[in-house]
């Protein structure tokens, strides 16, 4: 016998049985797609949920648009060009920077942010944890959180997760939580939230957000915020930033020009912080060394096409929202909070039926629909529901089927 070459504790120790769990449901729904025979329209209805669940698995919500076509169709023309074939500067090409500081001014009010782009918010976010937490060190999340992040922590030995609670109304970080846990030792080198919140939706008010922020500038912690929803907002309610020497702010292309596949995101880091720029440089440098450059472009182009472009997308989303607040009236009306923002509701199970991983999976067999088991987010007991993948007509049909399959669980129980 000899000896085997061993997987590292890093990855193994890192959060899985829900991604397993998970992976488990999908191969069932993928049977329930291939018995879809029945006609195109609900082959393709199928298909869409099929869709809309496989990226689940690997990050979050999506939407159901693409780029501009504008910004698709220069991009198209540009392949041959030889320099999109080769290494970019590291922190992104400079139009697209320079352009992305004055959205930043625009749309943000960041004025002494600099820019770098990732491959992503996730990549972002990896780079982050590397440049400013070491392994050990003791970290702040607010549940429910965004499980990637919490799972950046955990790979990166950054163990010392501890999550606070939200206000059980208004889903929005406990800030006299915040206080105490800052006030204890081992400090926390590096405090984290999502606004508005993935899995929650939950929009973090600017006085709020100003209220953390201080907390943690006295304490000596960073601020990451994540704003990859900041233009998903919705009744008339405004997305904030926070700016300081402590902060860093994170965005994404992906949901707000449907460009998940491209992967493009960027972090407004301190201009001011000395050292700072470099750290990121060198984890950048040893990840992605650039983002894709193709991809750098697109992003640069639909820039250029606007935000109004990516507002009037958003705005029809409170309609998928309403079909589903609906689908989940037996659930009661004080079991549903969140979608102020971003693309999610977030609906309690009733109490006798608390195990929302079997409650998920017999969603997804008996009714035909999928959603994310609340336990992925540090939930147990909750499900997240995504108004930002189905087009609307879809949406009332997954509506449709939710609503039956509350009322059935509520009524009858998880019948087979
Ligand atoms: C959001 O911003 C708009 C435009 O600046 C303003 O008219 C509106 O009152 C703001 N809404 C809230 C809830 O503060």
């Amino acid at each position: 016998m000899g000896t085997f070459a061993r997987l590292a504790r890093r990855a193994l120790e890192t959060e899985t049985p829900v991604m397993v769990q998970i992976q488990e449901l999908f191969r069932g729904t993928k049977d329930a797609v291939s018995l879809a025979q029945v006609g195109c329209l609900l082959a393709c209805l199928l298909l869409g949920f099929f869709i809309s669940f496989a990226f689940h698995l690997h990050l979050e919500g999506v939407v159901y648009w693409q780029p501009p076509k504008k910004a698709l169709d220069k991009v198209k023309e540009m392949v041959w060009d030889p320099s999109v074939s080769c290494y970019g500067t590291d922190e992104g090409l400079p139009e697209l920077r320079n352009a992305l500081i004055e959205k930043l001014h625009r749309d943000n009010k960041l004025y002494k942010s600099s820019v770098m782009v990732t491959a992503g918010a996730n990549q972002a976010f990896v780079n982050i944890v590397l440049a400013l937490c070491d392994a050990g060190d003791r970290v702040v999340m607010f549940a429910p959180y965004y499980f990637n992040a919490y799972m950046s922590f955990q790979m990166t030995g950054v163990t010392d997760i501890v999550v606070g609670p939200s206000n059980p109304t208004t889903l929005q970080p406990d800030a006299d939580w915040l206080k105490e846990v800052l006030s204890k030792k081992p400090v926390p080198k590096l405090v984290t939230v999502v606004n508005p919140g993935n899995p929650s939706g939950t929009h973090i008010p600017e006085s709020l957000l100003k209220t953390i922020s201080e907390l943690c500038k006295s304490a000596g912690s960073w601020l990451v915020v994540d704003n990859t929803y900041e233009y998903f907002m919705y009744d008339g309610l405004n997305h904030s930033c926070i700016e300081g020497d402590h902060v860093l702010n994170l965005f994404s292309f992906s949901k707000a020009y449907g460009m998940m596949g491209w992967r493009i995101g960027y972090i407004a880091y301190p201009t001011e912080v000395e050292g700072l720029a470099e750290q990121l440089l060198k984890i950048q440098d040893n990840i992605p060394i650039c983002a894709p450059i193709i991809s750098q472009r697109l992003a640069l182009y639909s820039l250029e096409t606007g935000t109004e472009w990516v507002r009037d997308k958003v705005k029809d989303l409170v309609k998928n929202r309403a079909l589903l607040l609906d689908a989940l009236t037996p659930l009661g009306l004080d079991s549903v909070k969140g979608g102020e923002g971003a693309l999610y509701l977030w609906a309690k199970l009733p109490d006798d039926h608390q195990d929302d991983f079997k409650v998920v999976r017999w969603l997804a067999k008996r009714h035909r629909v999928v959603v994310i088991p609340g336990s992925a987010s540090g939930g147990p007991g909750y499900v997240r529901i995504s108004f930002g993948g189905l087009k609307e007509s879809d949406c009332e049909v997954a509506a449709g089927r939710l609503r039956r399959g509350l009322e059935e669980l509520v009524r009858d129980g998880m019948v087979e």
